[in-house]
């Protein structure tokens, strides 16, 4: 019955030909519909009318706001889609110095897909520092982590820049939260 739309992608590999027959019957271009609509996946995996509405969901359910938006917390959410991911100006202090919530919108145009998967499922190559929660993206199914990225992409460039991470020892200079417990007196 979708014969229609899997013409258009004919000649493009197995994997996209089926997603094409995934995928809504909103009318897009071929190339757009290639890359939002929803390819097969093995295991748990969110499932959304398109990849970027299931990166979207994906972000926020997984608290990735929290720490990469800009007043999320602050507002409980009610941060418009154009002013998400552009990093976070607080950091997060503790044994491994202090890190800094990164603006995802300039690494998603900066890095391809395929290293955004790599370096979620490999703490950044064992080089990812605390508190961003690498044990947990590593566990997720490779469909979402697309699916974050290709939603975080689909926000545009924002140039807002973030703090440099600091080594353990120095003083950071604008706010930062400490993260390491300490024993109460
Ligand atoms: C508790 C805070 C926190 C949460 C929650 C969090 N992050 Fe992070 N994230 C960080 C910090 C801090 C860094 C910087 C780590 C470093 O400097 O090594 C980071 C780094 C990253 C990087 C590496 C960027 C690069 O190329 O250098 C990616 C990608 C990323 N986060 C994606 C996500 C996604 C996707 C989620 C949600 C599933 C998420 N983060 C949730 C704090 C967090």
């Amino acid at each position: 019955m979708r014969h229609d739309r899997s013409v258009l992608v004919a000649g493009l590999s197995t994997l996209l030909v089926s997603a094409a027959a995934c995928s809504s019957g909103t009318s897009s271009s071929a190339a757009a519909a290639g890359n939002n609509a929803m390819p097969p996946s093995v295991g748990p995996s969110v499932n959304a009318e398109s990849m970027i509405k299931a990166g979207e969901y994906l972000t926020i359910v997984g608290s990735c706001n929290d720490c990469h938006t800009q007043g999320w917390v602050e507002s409980k959410g009610k941060i418009p889609p154009a002013d998400r991911f552009a990093g976070l100006d607080v950091g997060f202090r503790g044994d491994w110095g202090t890190s800094y919530g990164k603006n995802l919108r300039t690494v998603t145009q900066r890095q391809d897909e395929d290293h955004w998967v790599k370096v979620l499922t490999t703490a950044d190559e064992g080089d990812g520092k605390l508190p961003m929660p690498w044990w947990n993206t590593a566990m997720m199914n490779e469909r979402d982590l697309r699916a974050m990225y290709r939603y975080i992409k689909s926000l545009g460039p924002n140039p807002k820049g973030v703090p440099r991470a600091l080594p353990p020892g120095k003083e950071p200079t604008g706010k930062y939260i400490w993260v390491t417990p300490k024993t109460g007196s």
